[in-house]
């Protein structure tokens, strides 16, 4: 396009006859255009250079056919002189302008850089705060689980040893020795929900080893077999098609899995159906892992209350703890596992728990 424009000026110039001054003054004029939008566009070289094709290309007209009287002409060398002025300046000024530009891009792609490092950073920070957070929820359990356990035992120890006595006063099928025997039976009850409360804050143990995971699933089962019958649910504890063997405390395990259980027998007040199936899977640069499904034709889970079913004391039950699902996560992940849970309102929920694979398949 400047060559045209150049091409076109030049053709003006030396087609419009001598006498026809004006016009040729307007021509001279205009050779600035194709300058100028070269200098602004390829800076301070393209304005050289354009200013320089348009000085050779316009000196001839002067020499040959204006004469190329220094005297008379000098108006119009002038006007060459200028023309590479104004090449060299505005090419200078726009690639001055273009630097600074790219200056400010650079500066202001750095910043944003910096601004989604901060934003990482902090969102990590607010993940790590969460974390601890439930982590120290469930510590301080522990700690007030153990005080309020030692408080609760011994004054229900002093109970439970004058009421035997009292009841040594007293012979089997008086309405005294009853009351007394379940007064007795109430004290024994009391202390194995507080020892259950301890077990559940107490850190993991220590002592891993094999375990079944069908086996533990089936113990589960058995624990659970009358509610869900109660409860109109049907309770699938679906076969392996391998024995699946992981690394953990079987006590622990059974807890985690009856929690999950205990949920969805919840969840389904009217009946429904209960599948739990293990499966293995294999991973090429992972460790192979178990995957222990547990699906059921509850109520689900909306999504707001899906993020915050992990944090102790989260619950929708009138006489719910909230600890069920914050512990089981615990457990899950002492073992080197990991639990994930889905759902769908109305439809039902899936818990899921991967476990690191000890064996799979062969002589137990
Ligand atoms: N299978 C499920 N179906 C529907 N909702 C569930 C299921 N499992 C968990 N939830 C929801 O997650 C919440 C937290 O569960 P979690 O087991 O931690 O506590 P909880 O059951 O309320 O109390 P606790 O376990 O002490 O009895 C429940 O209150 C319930 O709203
Ligand atoms: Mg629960």
């Amino acid at each position: 396009m400047l060559a045209i424009s150049i091409i076109t000026i030049s053709l003006l110039h030396y087609l419009t006859p001598l006498h026809l001054h004006y016009l040729h003054d307007i021509f001279q004029r205009l050779y600035y255009l194709p300058i100028i939008l070269a200098a602004i566009w390829f800076g301070l070289r393209g304005g050289l250079l354009c200013s320089l094709v348009v000085s050779i290309v316009y000196a001839p007209h002067i020499l040959f056919q204006w004469g190329g009287d220094m005297t008379l002409e000098l108006e119009k060398y002038l006007e060459i002189v200028l023309y590479n002025i104004v090449g060299g300046v505005t090419g200078l000024l726009s690639q001055r302008e273009r630097e600074r530009s790219a200056e400010l891009q650079k500066t202001a792609e750095g910043l944003e850089q910096s601004y989604k490092k901060l934003q990482e950073q902090s969102e990590q920070l607010i993940a790590i705060e969460k974390n601890l957070r439930s982590a120290e929820k469930l510590s301080t359990l522990g700690e007030m689980a153990a005080v309020l356990a030692h408080e609760i035992r011994n004054p229900l120890g002093s109970i439970r040893g004058t009421a035997e006595i009292l009841r040594d006063d007293y012979r089997p099928g008086d309405p005294k020795y009853e009351f007394i025997d379940i007064q007795i039976k109430e004290t024994e009850r009391l202390n194995r929900v507080v020892e259950d409360f301890l077990r559940m804050a107490r850190p993991l143990p220590t002592d891993m080893v094999r375990c079944r995971v069908q086996a533990e699933l089936e113990t589960v089962a058995l624990l659970v077999g009358n509610d869900a019958r109660e409860r109109n649910v049907s309770l699938i504890l679906e076969p392996p098609a391998v024995d699946v063997v992981v690394r953990g405390n079987g006590e622990k395990l059974r807890q985690a899995f009856l929690n999950i259980v205990i949920n969805s027998l919840q969840a389904m007040s009217g009946g429904g159906s209960l599948a739990i199936s293990t499966t293995v899977c294999r991973a090429e640069e992972a460790a192979d892992m178990c995957e222990i499904r547990f699906c059921d034709s509850g109520e689900g889970i909306d999504t707001e209350s899906l993020t915050k079913i992990f944090e102790p004391f989260y619950t929708t039950k009138p006489d719910g703890t909230g600890l069920g699902l914050a512990i089981t996560k615990k457990i899950v992940e002492g073992h080197g596992g990991m639990l994930q849970v889905e759902s769908v309102v109305g439809r039902g929920t899936t818990v899921l728990v991967r476990l690191p694979l000890l064996q799979a398949g062969g002589d137990l």
